[in-house]
């Protein structure tokens, strides 16, 4: 049995900057998944961690002991490779919802476990709530059988999928411990190992609505991401993409699916298309399937074009329990929150900035997003048509487009616009969306 002066002796190991065996990391992580190590305890462990930090063989080892603190994935021989993609999140970050089936038709599985947003930026189990029966609660055995017979699956994690991290999440959370990049690098590999890939791609942004606020710390996270990803046998690249500006041309849970299925379809914005085939040619680079990178991009485009990809979101929907033409229906509506106002410009000249901060806020006051992890969200409020910094405007032309509750949220959001959004005489410098990538 774990003593409680054991675990002292760690709390205090750790303090001193000194390293744990990988040993010490899987007991610590039994113990406290099983209810032995009171919160107050591991809550000093955490902080200590977060000043002295860990390294690699430590994080490594973490990873992995909360990897096994649940239930991982485990599927039939397939020649298909299993691969997914994780993005540390952002304001119009849908490229969960097209790259799913997109890699399915590229020869892949997609054990595609995702998240929920917190604070201001949404989570793509929200977007998909947002579709009329769609099922993110999936038994282990439903999911695999869905990646083997589908090809892909976009769903929660299960009640007892890395449980450790669930508990060591919310213990960061009220403790001022989540910046610490040990311990974001194990939480998120974790549960991704638990899917038990053969390749993953990063998506790490930085800006002015990312979790990481500038490049450089963007930088760090995304390389000891990749470093661990390989360490613990799953081929990892990341790349460094610019969250100063939303993401597409809509944010908020429907309006996003919306803009999903117009990129599956041939037709979204470029900058959603150009990350979604970004992250596709990784892959199949990473798997062996392309040589390089071009020739994987030409190869993703390809795919997308024949159409295939759109059909095999709509599969993916029906065996997740999804009311197709109830889905088809809200696809074909202009909008389903109750008022639209239009957010205009009101002089000549070229956009040059749009703050993606400020649009993320906006959508969670429109009800679209949670200040709590029990706030219910409207999955119809949230801007669309928004112009992006280059675009050149006249005074009549929509910068945003709001969608929301009612008149008062409608009018509260069209006052804060205008901090978003800056139109000046001169078209600026394009800012590249993908700046870096780590292999
Ligand atoms: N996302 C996670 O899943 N874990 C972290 O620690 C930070 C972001």
């Amino acid at each position: 049995m774990w003593g409680k002066l054991n675990f002292l002796a760690l709390i205090e190991a750790k303090r001193e900057g000194r390293k744990f065996d990988p040993g010490d990391i899987h007991a610590l992580i039994r113990e406290f998944t099983a209810g032995s190590i009171p919160d107050y305890q591991m809550a000093a462990l955490l902080m200590a961690i977060y000043f002295r930090g860990m390294d690699s063989a430590e994080t490594a080892a973490l990873t992995l002991a909360m990897r096994d603190s649940g239930d991982v994935l485990t599927f039939p021989p397939d020649p298909r490779p299993l691969v997914d993609k994780h993005s540390t999140g952002g304001i119009g970050d849908k490229v969960s919802l097209p790259l799913a089936p997109l890699l399915a038709c590229l020869g892949f599985r997609v054990p595609m476990i995702s998240g929920r947003g917190l604070g201001i930026t949404g989570g793509t189990l929200d977007k998909l709530d947002a579709i009329p029966g769609f099922q993110t609660r999936l038994p282990v055995a439903a999911i695999v059988r869905q990646v083997q017979q589908v090809g892909c699956v976009i769903c929660g994690q299960t009640d007892n999928m890395v449980p450790a991290d669930k508990k060591i999440y919310a213990l960061r959370d009220v403790t001022g411990t989540v910046p610490s990049i040990p311990l974001i690098t194990a939480s998120i590999l974790s549960k991704k190992l638990a899917e038990n890939l053969q390749a993953l791609v990063l998506d790490v942004k930085f800006g002015s609505a990312a979790f990481m606020p500038s490049r450089p710390a963007a930088r760090q996270l995304a390389r000891a991401m990749v470093t661990l990803g390989r360490q613990c046998g799953v081929n990892t690249r990341a790349v460094l993409t610019n969250m100063n500006t939303p993401l597409g041309r809509a944010a908020g849970n429907w309006l996003e699916v919306k803009e999903s299925v117009a990129c599956l379809a041939g037709h979204g914005p470029a900058d959603l298309q150009e990350l979604v085939l970004t992250c596709a040619a990784q892959l199949l680079v990473q798997t062996g399937r392309a040589q390089t990178l071009r020739a994987a991009q030409t190869r993703a485009r390809a795919c997308l074009a024949t159409g295939a990809p759109r059909l095999k979101w709509d599969e993916m929907l029906a065996a997740q329990g999804a009311d197709l033409p109830a889905f088809h229906r809200k696809l074909s509506l202009d909008h389903t929150a109750p008022v639209v106002l239009e957010f205009k410009a009101g002089r000549s000249g070229y956009v040059t900035r749009c703050d993606a901060r400020i649009i993320g806020e906006v959508i969670r006051e429109l009800g679209g997003g949670r200040l709590t992890r029990e706030s219910a969200i409207n999955f119809d409020v949230g801007v669309d048509q928004i112009a992006k910094p280059g675009d050149q405007v006249t005074p009549t032309t929509v910068l945003a487009r709001i969608h929301a509750a009612d008149a008062a949220a409608a009018q509260a959001a069209l006052d804060r616009l205008p901090g978003a959004f800056a139109v000046a005489r001169r078209r600026p410098q394009k800012s590249p969306l993908l700046v870096e990538t780590i292999v």
